[in-house]
């Protein structure tokens, strides 16, 4: 079946097949792997992308209910082809060490900035408890999340 999306701002068509999720549909047949495959369960958050404004793991939707629909992935994210401050921030404070979480939790602290511009650490830590990292321990994401928000 065909589908057409809004992929950051821009209309994109796919031939996919019907039971393939939308992470598939963005790696694999729109040319976007910005969006990380770890688990396909939902567990990890590295596949986290903006689905009409909500904040979903794209390894759960299926492609073809993202038909019509708006995404916006974490190469969506920079504007002005510079970086986006929560971009900048996981840069600056190092929260950065294999990267593969990175994605997701750049496109989740997008999500919550939006939504709580000055969060807490509580609601921090609710915000990103979705996305799993092995590497970093949390302290510089949550120091990058705080210099995003302009708390640093
Ligand atoms: S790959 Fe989607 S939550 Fe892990
Ligand atoms: S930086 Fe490696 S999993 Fe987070």
């Amino acid at each position: 079946m065909n589908i057409t999306v809004t992929v950051n701002g821009e209309a994109r068509q796919a031939e996919i097949w019907p039971g393939e999720s939308l992470l598939f549909a963005l790696r694999e047949r729109m040319g976007l792997p910005g969006s990380k495959n770890a688990c396909e369960q939902g567990e990890c958050g590295s596949c986290s992308v903006l689905l009409d404004g909500k904040l979903v793991c794209a390894c759960l939707v299926l492609a073809a209910q993202a038909d019509a629909h708006e995404i916006v992935t974490v190469e969506g994210v920079a504007e002005d082809g510079r970086l986006h401050r929560v971009q900048e921030a996981f840069v600056q404070t190092g929260a950065v060490q294999c990267g593969f979480c990175t994605p997701g939790l750049i496109v989740a602290t997008v999500d919550l900035l939006q939504h709580k511009p000055d969060p807490n650490d509580d609601e921090i830590r609710e915000a990103l408890s979705g996305n799993l990292c092995r590497c970093t321990g949390y302290q510089k994401i949550f120091d990058a999340v705080r210099l995003a928000a302009g708390q640093a």
